[in-house]
């Protein structure tokens, strides 16, 4: 989805590396700012990051793309290289049960969402399954695939006439980000709230390729008022739920829902983790009524939840009126976070706590109430990527927080790695995913980074001048301001991170900031380009985002460092010296978002989400074949922008991978338009590829609030896929006519 409020930073922490304090001998030439970033040049030779060891790289790299590049499109289709094809596995509004209809495409007219697929397909993982509905390793002819829904209330063409408040249309956002939607229809409301969430499929392999089956058992709906389990590390357990407290249930042992399931994880022991990102965007203060003491509207304000009443600019609340629909239904004022009763158990202000947080889910046990993992911190959670599993050593689970200048984080197990946890659902999680210890990344200009621990015990979180932290519960749900007082490095916005299967090295989309956080005087080593796009669509800042990755100190999931560099950097192919990575016409590409590595093949699959270059082509998926953190070099990075008539320029050392290529950097896949790429897993053969495509046409006006409305997408209705007009969300399945490998 494209987040409005993702440009808007919330990190007011003043983080960033050595460039502030060497911007503070910045020459002022009259209108020309002279900067030098990073570290000086005796300690770049140094490099002791990439001395660390590799481990061998294993044999599963690809030597080659055997598929020729895709040409950029802004055409409203999916486009493939030649000798692929695609079908649909299923879009929004497609029954999952058989009692309920065929999706109309017209705006629903009661709310049955809580059976039918949900809405902005996003992150997804396949399970398979033996004939008894175990959880299987091996490929098997039965397998289920879970879904995660983006979704937005935004949502203009699941009602029959677009979003409405007081018989009036949908009105647009503010500057703020903020809406004023007025007094909610009940059944409008009921329905954005189950098009949210999760959706389990069993798949149903045909001579024509795959389907769903309508009448598995294991199909699943969860939703934003599914109940959940709260859990963490025991010692800390009842902290957590004293913080968890609504008039829900004024013991904090359980909550109501998720939402914007942006990202995934798939656990070694074959669980499904979905991943909340916008979820602050969901609450409202009323304007006049207390919200709360002053730690908790610090909280409220670093999350960017309910922030109108403490944003004196903002004439409106955030949020989706989802609260005015009713004062006494509890599925309605909990979206209220005013402070109204004397004790928490009387009202909903601790709601906003219990959302933020990895959602683990048993795929094979619809009865299994999700669970959310507070050990592993709150924040915009992107994506849970678990390294590489050795037996006998604690599992490392990294996590990116995207908004702009957050931060990359770690959580690595207490519990050490057994095989024979295999199967064994939501109770192995437990194990796993309570008792540990979380992290957050520091980037060093020397091409080295620091795990920096989120603890209690440390000094500079306990004495933090900007919110004073209770306990360790505290820290984990407050994560980001923890992040804050031990110094982590801002990021630019990071998205998915991905494993390379290979050689256990880490991979983190950053898929782009704006120029008020990223000026000549504000980049820093492994985020390091001001830059001007002056071509087309104009941007500066970093608008077109890179690929950082790491690898950890001797390859341990418990390192204390990592050796870092950047992997590629997105660019047009005409901009100049900023292009870093050489891209060309064939592979340039804007904004990365979705990251993985397929198993089957070794390729790095990039997927995007872009705003920037979306003048000349649709955004898209890329194949890479990755080489070795430290297999390029260092970089002097030249920025230059001129920002209000003054010029500024300054040069940023970095460490930049080995460039690709044309040979091995390849775009795949053009998506219809005003859609994202999201989300991509394959069969454990390597041969078809599921990939998600997220709200098509998503700059389409609402519907009826222009009599000339016209659809930017009609897809897939306009290739012959369910009842035509509205464009969809949907999850679509690719093969190689010939029956080969995805890619090779
Ligand atoms: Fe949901 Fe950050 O993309
Ligand atoms: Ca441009
Ligand atoms: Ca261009
Ligand atoms: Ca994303």
């Amino acid at each position: 989805m494209s987040h409005g409020s993702d440009d808007q930073s919330v990190n007011f922490s003043g983080n960033t590396s050595f460039q502030d304090v060497l911007s503070s001998a910045v020459e002022n030439r009259g209108r020309r700012n002279i900067i030098k970033g990073g570290l000086g040049f005796a300690a770049l030779t140094a490099l002791p990051g990439l001395a660390i060891t590799s481990k061998a790289v294993a044999q599963n790299v690809p030597a080659a793309l055997a598929f020729p590049s895709v040409a950029k499109s802004l055409l409203d289709e999916v486009v493939l290289p030649p000798g692929y094809s695609f079908s649909i596995l299923h879009a929004s509004g497609d029954p999952i049960d058989p009692s309920v209809p065929a999706y109309t495409n017209a705006g629903l007219e009661v709310d049955d969402w809580s059976h039918r697929i949900g809405d902005h397909h996003d992150g997804m993982d396949i399970y398979y399954i033996d004939e008894s509905g175990r959880y299987s390793q091996a490929a098997t002819s039965r397998a289920v695939l879970c879904v995660n829904h983006e979704s937005s209330a935004d949502s203009h063409f699941l009602h029959p006439t677009g979003q409405t408040s007081n018989g009036q249309s949908r009105k647009k956002f503010d500057q703020f980000g903020a809406w004023d939607l007025g007094t909610r229809p009940e059944l409008e409301v009921l329905k954005e709230i189950n098009l949210h969430g999760v959706s389990v499929v069993e798949l149903h392999k045909t001579e024509r390729g795959f389907s769903y089956k309508l009448d598995s058992k294991l199909n699943r709906r969860i939703t934003a008022q599914t109940p959940m389990r709260i859990a963490g590390a025991a010692e800390h357990l009842a902290d957590i739920r004293k913080m968890m407290r609504t008039a829900f249930d004024p013991s904090g042992t359980t909550s109501r829902g998720t939402l914007n399931n942006c990202g995934h994880g798939k656990t070694p022991w074959g669980t499904y983790i979905t991943c909340e990102e916008n979820w602050a965007r969901y609450f409202q203060i009323a304007s006049g009524s207390n919200p709360g003491d002053a730690n908790h509207t610090a909280s409220l304000k670093r999350y960017g939840v309910a922030s109108a009443p403490m944003d004196p600019k903002a004439t409106k609340a955030f949020g989706q009126g989802w609260h005015t629909v009713s004062e006494s239904d509890t599925r309605f004022t909990r979206w209220n976070l005013a402070v109204l009763a004397s004790d928490p158990s009387g009202d909903f202000r601790n709601e906003a706590y219990t959302f933020g947080y990895n959602v683990e889910i048993d795929p094979l046990n619809p009865a299994a109430a999700p669970v959310k993992r507070v050990s592993m911190g709150r924040f915009a959670h992107e994506a849970a990527v678990c390294g590489v599993p050795v037996a006998g050593k604690p599992l490392a689970f990294y996590m990116g927080c995207d908004s702009v200048n957050e931060y990359i984080y770690k959580f690595v197990s207490k519990a050490l790695w057994d095989p024979k946890d295999v199967g064994g659902g939501l109770a192995i999680g437990d194990k796993y995913l309570n008792e540990g210890v979380l992290y957050v990344a520091r980037f060093d200009a020397d091409g080295t980074g620091k795990w920096l621990e989120l603890s209690f015990n440390q000094p500079e979180i306990a004495n933090f001048s900007k919110y004073q932290f209770a306990n360790q519960a505290d820290v984990w749900i407050n994560a980001r301001l923890a992040a804050d007082a031990v110094g982590a490095t801002p990021m630019d916005r990071p998205e998915w991170g991905a494993v390379n299967h290979a050689n256990g090295e880490i991979y983190f989309a950053l898929t782009n900031n704006n120029i008020a956080s990223r000026t000549p005087a504000k980049v820093n080593a492994a985020n390091p380009r001001s830059y001007a796009d002056t071509d087309g669509r104009k941007a500066m800042g970093n608008p077109n985002g890179h690929i950082i990755r790491f690898r950890e100190a001797a390859g341990l999931s418990t390192a204390a460092t990592f050796a870092w560099d950047i992997f590629l950097f997105g660019a047009e192919d005409d901009l100049g010296s900023a292009n870093l990575s050489g891209l060309t016409a064939a592979n340039d590409f804007s904004s990365p978002d979705g990251l993985w590595f397929s198993k089957a093949t070794g390729i790095c699959w990039i997927q995007t989400d872009d705003g920037a270059m979306t003048d000349e082509s649709n955004c898209m998926m890329l194949a890479a074949i990755p080489g070795t953190v430290g297999d390029g070099g260092r970089r002097t990075v030249e920025n230059r922008v001129t920002i209000a008539g003054v010029e500024q320029v300054g040069t940023q050392e970095t460490f930049i991978g080995a460039a690709l290529g044309e040979a091995r950097l390849k775009r795949f896949l053009v998506a219809p338009r005003g859609s994202e790429v999201t989300g991509v897993t394959e069969t454990a053969d390597g041969k078809t590829l599921f990939v998600n495509i997220q709200h098509p046409g998503e700059k389409t006006p609402a519907l009826g609030e222009a009599a000339q409305f016209k659809l930017e997408s009609s897809w897939p209705g306009s290739i012959g896929y369910g009842k035509p007009g509205r464009p969809r969300s949907a999850t679509i399945v690719i093969t190689k006519d010939d029956g080969g490998l995805i890619g090779l």
